[in-house]
């Protein structure tokens, strides 16, 4: 994700652009620019590091133009470097977007766009598309372009021949707007917006605006115009950092179905896998004879969901190690071996010791990062970004999320290159996947529920996860993610072990949560319910069933969308993370930073 920012108005712009931009910042922070139109010229200024860098390298700037555009880059396409920061510029356009323009590559080609590039950027050929379709009419020239580009966008963009205007067009990604006394100004969420005016509205999508300092004209792409409806927020600036949730874990949770989208949609093309733009050759998918799977928390997690997927449907063995154990066992791997490397940060000192052992071993590494540029990604042999923007609160939420699914386009990528799934199977488990974000919007209407059930176990002093297959799964991460910010005493347990040995600690209103969404073992885990039903355990029962109404199986129930197994586990994974978050919310504890954690752990 980047932050976006235009204003114009009556105020000189540059100052009121890179606040915003501060502002802005928990959205990306690779590199920050601003470009400011005065007299028919276009000033940049742009580099890597972040907006404090930008304000000073800024100072040198003395105009006063009351116009301009600002963005913070989180970097999807092209490496962190001053030319691939926005804001982009191309003859007379200058503009800044966020989002994946999925097709840059056949633009450049369509239109000869190549000569008038100088980035790595998907950004930049929209501007030199839009430069070259301009003939004077900014509005013509956008409603042409748009009709060209296929992903998702949020685009300010200025032409250099129209002072005091800011022109702006979205699909998916966010952008609100909002007119006041000062003037007129646009961003990606009220963070940046709510300094200037509580009254906004959300850009419709397809439809063309352009601000000026009187005000916002709103159009759809027949020219009609149109009013959009006033919001208005009454939340303060400083819960404004986290996009209007009282946490950054929250917003992160909600985050999730465009995180997905962000991170599967550009591994598609024609309905299949397709990783090449991402420096991945098909062939390493038909080489190797195992997978080694290496990792921490909940990292690891999102790995042993992957071998679960793997394993299942493509009869591949895959081990998964936690790095800091891998390490020092002197593993079994060598050049056969495929060694699948996650770490949300890129900077987890124990993976990526254990990264430079696989290789030390001649095992190929491909990492799965959610920060480019990274250090395990500069390390890697292949590197598979998620794009789930900078997640800020410690415990992972939608970094996880991305992980399992990028788990998922490998596995796929794996089957179709085997032979082991043919074409219309590999199409009909991508476009699932595709489907992944809305899966889990609809599994986060259950959050009121959740909400109440996490008041009934929040004084618990220990609570007990359980399931078998993914399930189990499921539950390791479900009891890290409660650990570390409700601080209660959470175990993860195969529903079929409990008989041995731990249902000794089942007694009264010991609540026990579980994950029964499996088909092929739902009435092994109906009947490990039952026992510690028996036991006077307060049971959840995570399912897909609807209301069940036996007390001699659970007290609670929280339903998820009907799915193929392999699916659940992002409905599930909602459920777990809402169940986390509620009950360390309901304690009145720092849900984002909770005690003795750090969300990079770069000390072994
Ligand atoms: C997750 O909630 C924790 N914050 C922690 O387990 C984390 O997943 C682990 O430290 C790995 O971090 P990484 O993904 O940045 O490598």
């Amino acid at each position: 994700m980047c932050g976006i920012i235009g204003y114009t108005g009556v105020l000189p712009a540059k100052d009121i652009l890179i606040d915003g931009l501060e502002r802005l910042e928990y959205r990306g922070y690779d590199s920050a620019g601003i470009a400011l139109l005065e007299d028919n010229n276009i000033i940049l200024k742009k580099k890597t590091g972040k907006v404090a860098g930008l304000r000073e390298a800024a100072g040198d700037i003395k105009s006063d133009s009351a116009c301009g555009i600002g963005h913070t880059r989180w970097a999807t396409h092209g490496g962190v470097t001053d030319i691939n920061a926005h804001p982009h510029k191309c003859g007379q356009v200058a503009l800044i977007h966020n989002g994946i323009i999925e097709n840059y590559r056949e633009l450049i080609v369509e239109y000869g766009l190549n000569e008038k590039l100088v980035s790595e950027t998907d950004t930049e050929v929209v501007a030199a598309l839009l430069d070259k379709l301009y003939e004077g009419d900014p509005v013509c020239a956008i409603r042409k372009a748009v009709k060209r580009l296929a992903g998702s966008f949020a685009l300010c963009i200025m032409f250099a021949d129209k002072p005091g205007k800011i022109y702006a067009v979205r699909n998916v990604s966010p952008m609100i707007a909002a007119s006041c006394d000062e003037g007129s100004i646009i961003a990606s969420d009220l963070t940046a917006v709510i300094a200037f005016s509580k009254k906004y509205f959300v850009v419709p999508e397809y439809h063309i605006l352009t601000l000026d300092k009187n005000g916002i004209k709103v159009e759809d792409l027949k020219g009609n115009v149109v009013t959009p409806e006033i919001l208005e927020v009454n939340w303060d600036i400083t819960s404004a950092q986290k996009g209007g949730y009282p946490h950054y874990m929250l917003k992160e949770i909600y985050d999730q179905p465009e995180a997905l989208r962000n991170t599967v949609t550009p591994r598609v093309k024609d309905g299949l896998p397709y990783l090449l733009d991402d420096g991945i050759p098909d062939d390493i998918f038909k080489e190797f004879q195992n997978i080694m799977v290496v990792a921490c928390g909940t990292a690891m997690h999102a790995g042993m969901v992957g071998k679960a997927l793997i394993e299942k449907k493509l009869r591949i063995p895959v081990t998964v190690e936690i790095a800091s154990e891998f390490r020092y066992k002197d593993p079994i791997i060598d050049e056969k071996t495929l060694t699948i490397v996650l770490s949300q940060s890129g900077e987890t000192i124990d993976t990526l010791e254990a990264l430079k052992l696989a290789q030390k071993k001649g095992s190929k590494v491909l990492s799965i990062v959610n920060v480019k540029g990274s250090t395990i990604a500069r390390e890697s042999d292949y590197v598979l970004y998620t794009h789930a923007g900078p997640e800020i609160a410690v415990a992972s939420t939608k970094a996880y999320t991305v992980q399992v699914a990028a788990m998922y386009i490998l596995a796929c990528k794996t089957g179709l290159e085997r032979g082991i799934m043919d074409e219309a199977s590999a199409r009909d488990f991508m476009a699932k996947l595709m489907n992944a974000g809305e899966i889990i919007e609809e599994t986060l209407k259950n959050a009121n529920n959740i909400k109440l059930i996490a008041e009934e176990i929040k004084m618990a002093p220990d609570v007990f996860y359980i399931g078998r297959g993914l399930d189990y799964t499921m539950s390791l991460e479900a009891s890290l993610k409660l650990k570390e910010i409700s601080y209660i005493h959470a175990e993860a347990y195969a529903a079929g072990e409990l008989k041995h040995g731990t249902i000794a600690l089942i007694t009264e209103n010991v609540p026990v949560i579980a994950i029964a969404t499996q088909e092929d073992v739902y009435s092994k885990v109906i009947s490990n319910i039952r026992e510690v039903k028996s036991r006077g355990a307060y049971v959840v029962l995570v399912s897909e069933d609807d209301e069940i109404n036996d007390s001699n199986i659970c007290d609670r129930q929280i339903k998820i969308p009907h799915l193929e197994g392999e699916f659940t586990a992002f409905a599930t994974a909602a459920v777990l993370q809402l169940i986390a978050y509620y009950t360390s919310a309901s304690k009145g504890l720092d849900v984002d930073k909770p005690r003795n954690l750090a969300k990079s752990v770069t000390v072994e």
